[in-house]
């Protein structure tokens, strides 16, 4: 799996990270953390509002002596606890149930844009000056508001926002998943992402399972895949990966997860699998190169 120096970060980081909503039982969860690992997989994604995930995920960490060894993002502020004032609580509970000292990102889990950024900046910037955090993001903010933190934090001295992590798949999210969730799916956030360089960790980049062989198959289809990601343009993206996975010989879904891979700005997928065979036909993305002209042809 290919790793990626990111500033701050004092080791490599796999660009696939492993997702721990979802996470709760150690027993089942453990497996597939070690699958992930044995393939290469350095970076984990979890998060305050995921129940034990954070828990589940020390508890790994301890018995497998990796603490400080693999980097973990952390995100905290979820509504209903979406303001500054949660910061402080909710990343030092992150921490303990993680037994670390610091996480490697952390992210604002969602944006109330009702508070003023500079609040946000400076609920923040005294952890990253402590060394609870190496840098932080907004997860489900908009760039504009990114931008407007920044000048605040370049105006006052303090540390901005250096990454973002909004939804991004070879499918447009056509509704959210859950209520106050953005993507970076639109012409102008790639423009944004390739123009400021801002490392994006890419949630729900399977598009919730719309490019496994059972959802293609699933008649009729989940009425959650059809509320989120069944528009025109995505169904004739998910038929050109059918043709082109089985040209290449690997699932739909690691061909669609391989799109992300391939983009021409920092992008670090976070994926969901459930079971291991989940976990495999995901990692079947790390065996294909897409060329320039067939990234242009999925995408249509
Ligand atoms: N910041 C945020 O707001 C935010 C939001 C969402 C997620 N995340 C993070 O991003 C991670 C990944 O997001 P996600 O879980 O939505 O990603 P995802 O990988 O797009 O979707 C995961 C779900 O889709 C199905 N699926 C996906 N890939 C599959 C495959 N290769 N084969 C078979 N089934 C597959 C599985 O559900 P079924 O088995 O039920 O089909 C799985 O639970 C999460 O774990 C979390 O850490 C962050």
């Amino acid at each position: 799996m290919k790793q990626l120096e990111l500033a701050g970060i004092p080791r490599p980081v796999s660009q696939l990270a492993l997702g721990m909503s979802d996470r709760d039982d150690y027993a089942q969860a453990a497996p597939i953390l070690d699958a992930f690992h044995a393939a290469g997989g350095t970076l984990f994604d979890t998060a305050f509002e995921y129940g034990r995930a954070d828990a589940v995920l020390g508890q790994w960490l301890a018995a497998r002596r990796l603490a400080g060894q693999v980097s973990v993002i952390g995100k905290g502020c979820h509504t209903p606890d979406c303001r500054p004032d949660s910061v402080a609580p909710q990343l030092e509970a992150s921490l303990e149930a993680l037994g670390l000292e610091c996480l490697d990102v952390y992210f604002l889990h969602r944006d109330d844009e009702a508070v003023p950024v500079g609040e946000w900046v400076d609920a923040i910037d005294p952890h990253l000056r402590a060394g609870r955090i190496r840098r932080y993001g907004g997860s489900n903010w908009s760039t504009a508001r990114i931008d407007a933190a920044n000048a605040y934090a370049a105006r006052t001295g303090k540390a901005g926002f250096t990454a973002l992590s909004n939804q991004f798949s070879l499918a447009e999210m056509i509704a959210p998943p859950w209520a106050g969730c953005r993507s970076a799916g639109d012409d102008a956030s790639i423009a944004w992402l390739k123009r400021t360089g801002t490392p994006l960790f890419a949630w729900s980049s399977q598009a919730r399972g719309f490019f496994t062989d059972r959802a293609i198959a699933a008649s009729p289809p989940d009425p959650e895949l059809v509320r989120c990601w069944h528009s025109t343009a995505n169904l004739d993206r998910r038929a050109r990966a059918m043709e082109l996975a089985a040209r290449r010989g690997v699932t739909v879904a690691g061909l669609a997860l391989a799109y992300n891979l391939a983009q021409d700005f920092p992008v670090f997928p976070l994926i969901g699998p459930l079971n291991l065979a989940e976990l495999a036909s995901s990692l079947d993305a790390l065996t294909v190169e897409l060329t320039a002209e067939e990234m242009r042809w999925l995408k249509g």
